[in-house]
């Protein structure tokens, strides 16, 4: 194998920065430039829609402090600048402000950015988006007490915001173009649990419709129903931040394909994190992971794999959002599946597995911690199981594991 030299990382979240860390802990010892266009060295997204949006006083939790990057892992971590072109042929990226960085292995790790809505430009409400630091900090001093707060999605970010905003004693109205919540990903109990207790905290909800237009006080839905609104915070979605991608001659729309091991189809580039679209055993098919564990895990794999190590990444996806006493953890595919219950689907803590072909490849736990570490590993084997062990509470999953 040539020489490695040089590495270059596009994008310092966190695949980004997990990326860099991992090709110097598999021993690395060329030149690592990781270049961002956020002016922050790579930083936890979770808590911005949890615990900052909660409280003005969290601290932003950095993957490490912005000195030890250069510092300890001797990695030229470069914040404020895209990478706006890439040249295949000479193996060079280009940043907004003109500087050109020549590359052995080239890590697209780009994530996304939020869907807009364009047609909101008359509204007197402030409108927001939900995606890094400054976002997070400007909603959050904008919730007040009896503030009007229209949120147009019913997802993880807009559920989560929505938490934050009761919690602030805002007056609270999502506006979710489904007949429920969180149809992306969960089965429709759930997402009944959610509903209600996010009405226990005082959030209604128009469901079946979507914003037309921004209005003097707030918004007209497609139902012509007008909600006042003093802040609108648009959560509808993601879309791969990608377009670079395209001058390496990789279709890119749908996200950045990749193998197992985080290869594209151009020579010596890989991706990872959200914008990589990648094969999902449990959902048989290529998807983006839009998830923190993925942007870790895949990352640290895939970095190892431009070095060389040649391993192949296979996490099943998992993610977790908190909404008031509610911790919801799912992992692989729920949908277009059986699904069985764990306990009492009307209580505070159950779980529902997913189960196709007579293999598990998904589960959602509410305050079910434990249940979920069994079905994570259970989901990544794709275990057979019996549907009356699973519903059994008294039944230990872990000797499912030893079975599988
Ligand atoms: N009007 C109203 N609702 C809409 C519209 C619209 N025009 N378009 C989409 N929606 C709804 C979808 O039906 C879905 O329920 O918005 C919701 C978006 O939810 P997600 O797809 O979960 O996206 P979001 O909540 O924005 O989160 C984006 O950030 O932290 C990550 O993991 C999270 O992948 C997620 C991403």
């Amino acid at each position: 194998m040539p020489t490695i030299g040089k590495i270059v990382i596009a994008g310092a979240g966190q695949a980004g920065g997990r990326a860099a860390e991992a090709l110097r802990s598999a021993g690395f010892r060329g030149a690592i430039t990781v270049i961002g266009e956020e002016n922050h060295p790579p930083y936890e997204r979770p808590q911005l829609s949890k615990e900052l949006l909660a409280t003005l006083d969290t601290p932003v939790s950095y993957l490490k402090p912005a000195r030890d990057w250069s510092d300890v892992l001797d990695v030229t971590m470069i914040t404020g600048a895209a990478v706006v072109a890439c040249d295949a042929g000479r193996q060079t990226v280009a940043t907004g402000d003109g500087r050109i960085f020549d590359y052995d292995r080239l890590l697209l790790a780009t994530g996304t950015q939020p869907r807009r809505i364009n047609t909101l430009g008359g509204t007197g409400a402030r409108v927001h988006y939900l995606r890094n630091i400054e976002d997070a900090m400007q909603l959050r001093q904008s919730f007040h007490r009896q503030a009007r707060v229209v949120i147009v999605g019913g997802g993880v970010i807009g559920l989560e915001a929505a938490c934050a905003a009761a919690k602030h004693g805002c007056d609270v109205t999502v506006v979710e173009s489904q007949q429920r919540l969180l149809a992306r990903a969960f089965p429709g109990l759930v997402s009944e649990v959610v509903e209600a207790r996010h009405r226990s905290h005082g959030v209604r909800f128009a469901f079946g419709v979507t914003v037309v237009e921004g209005t003097a006080d707030g918004v007209r839905l497609t139902d012509g129903t007008a909600l006042k609104a003093d802040i609108i915070l648009v959560g509808i979605g993601v879309d791969p931040s990608s377009a670079v991608a395209r001058d390496l001659g990789l279709s890119a729309d749908a996200g950045i394909e990749v193998d197992g091991f985080g290869r594209t189809a151009a020579p010596n580039v890989f991706s990872a994190g959200d914008v990589s679209l990648q094969w999902s055993k449990c959902h048989d098919r290529a998807i983006r992971v839009e998830t923190w564990a993925n942007a870790q895990n895949q990352a640290i794999c895939v970095a190892g794999n431009m070095i060389g190590t040649g391993r192949e990444y296979g996490d099943p996806p998992w993610f977790w959002s908190d909404q008031y006493d509610l911790n919801i953890q799912v992992v692989g595919d729920m949908l277009n599946a059986d699904h069985i219950v764990r306990g009492d689907a009307g209580s505070d803590r159950f779980s529902v597995a997913a189960m196709r072909g007579g293999e598990i490849v998904g589960a959602i736990s509410i305050n079910a911690a434990k249940d979920m570490a069994m079905f994570r590993r259970l989901v990544a084997r794709q275990s057979r199981l019996n549907r009356s062990d699973i519903e059994s509470t008294a039944y230990d999953l872990r000797k499912a594991l030893i079975i599988n």
